[in-house]
């Protein structure tokens, strides 16, 4: 087995990474995972604190059949974006801050030692190097970091693991849904739902996602895009999709669900909101019910991997209601003004982008 010594010799074979762009159709990505050349790899022990991580070659990792992670889903996942800067000018990364501390909070929910924030935004930094030939050039898409956080160490019992794995590996992506840019169509399930009061609804757990794949699958098979969950006491106010948070705009009014337990706080849901009320709209965020959607004038999904994704229909109990799409919406507003930022052709007054 690998012995945690030869785990944490650093191999960075510059040579390959400084190539400026990987050979791969650049035109063709999707949100399909691309494998890159380096992951990051950070250790500790429950009791103690992550010191120091290693670039290891991209490739397979070895568990105990009995990690807490294995066992009982004793794990977090972090999101984020590198985009290429125009003109061969480095890479920008989007509010790293604000994954390093929801991933500190979750770490607190979920009973495990996080990375510090310096820690994890060093560790972004170094995979993104690592793997610079994979930063999409600019308007192809950007790299998508995943950081994991995650109990390795082996339990039997239900308790939290004895030690945890910090690890980032990279891949370069496009639009997130099959439609590209295009509005997508969402339906509804009440029957299903994705969080309960009390629950980790508002945490980015791994076990948030497992338990949707069933009525994502169902409304695949249906032809939709994605599925809108609603609350799981009242079943009829908005949660989120599958995969992002939700908006719905009525005339000057931007509405999207408060983050009162069961809604996963979005670095994206957190930007709109701000970019919308420096645009002069109002933003709420409340208890948005069906009767709101049904009447909303547009609705938007928001997510970093998602972007601002306009809806075209959505679709509740065999009815079909539809939304403006188009260039002329707020939704295209707030994605120009938030995509302009990210990839570095807008300017940045908020200082939410960290070059590279
Ligand atoms: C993201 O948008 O980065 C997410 O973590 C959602 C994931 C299901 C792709």
């Amino acid at each position: 087995s690998r012995s945690a010594s030869s785990f944490h010799r650093p191999c960075v074979d510059t040579a390959r990474s400084n190539e400026e762009n990987a050979d791969i159709n650049w035109d063709d990505l999707g949100f399909g995972l691309v494998p890159t050349d380096y992951m990051y790899v950070m250790r500790c022990s429950r009791d103690d604190k992550f010191s120091s991580g290693v670039l290891n070659r991209y490739g397979n990792i070895e568990l105990s059949p009995s990690a807490g992670v294995l066992n009982y889903g004793q794990g977090l996942f972090e999101g984020l974006k590198a985009y290429r800067k125009q003109d061969g000018g480095g890479f920008l990364l989007f509010r790293p801050e604000e994954n390093a501390c929801r991933m500190q909070s979750g770490a607190e929910r979920m009973c495990m030692p996080s990375p510090s924030v310096e820690q994890f935004i060093h560790a972004v930094k170094e995979t993104v190097l690592a793997n610079k030939r994979w930063v999409p050039p600019q308007g192809k898409g950007s790299l998508y970091i995943r950081p994991l956080l995650i109990g390795i160490g082996p339990v039997l019992g239900l308790a939290p693991a004895p030690d945890y794995m910090f690890l980032i590996y990279a891949a370069p992506v496009g639009t997130y849904f099959k439609e590209g840019l295009a509005p997508i169509n969402l339906v509804i399930d009440d029957k299903i739902h994705r969080a309960t009061p009390g629950g980790t609804g508002d945490v980015k757990t791994i076990t948030n996602y497992a338990p949707v794949l069933k009525a994502q699958t169902q409304a695949k098979t249906k032809g939709f895009t994605d599925v809108i969950y609603l609350d799981s006491i009242n079943k009829k106010y908005l949660e989120e999709a599958s995969s992002c948070n939700l908006f719905i705009v009525k005339g000057d009014v931007i509405s999207t669900p408060a983050t009162i337990g069961t809604i996963l706080p979005g670095v994206t849901r957190k930007s709109i909101i701000e970019i919308a009320i420096d645009s002069s709209y109002r933003v709420e965020e409340r208890l948005v019910s069906l009767e709101d959607l049904f009447d909303a004038d547009e609705v938007f999904c928001t997510g970093t991997a998602v972007v601002v994704a306009p809806v075209g229909s959505i679709t509740y109990q065999d009815q079909r209601y539809e939304y403006k799409t188009g260039t002329e919406t707020v939704t295209q507003k707030l994605y120009n003004i938030l995509t302009a930022i990210q990839m570095g052709l807008g300017e940045d007054r908020k200082n939410w982008t960290v070059e590279i």
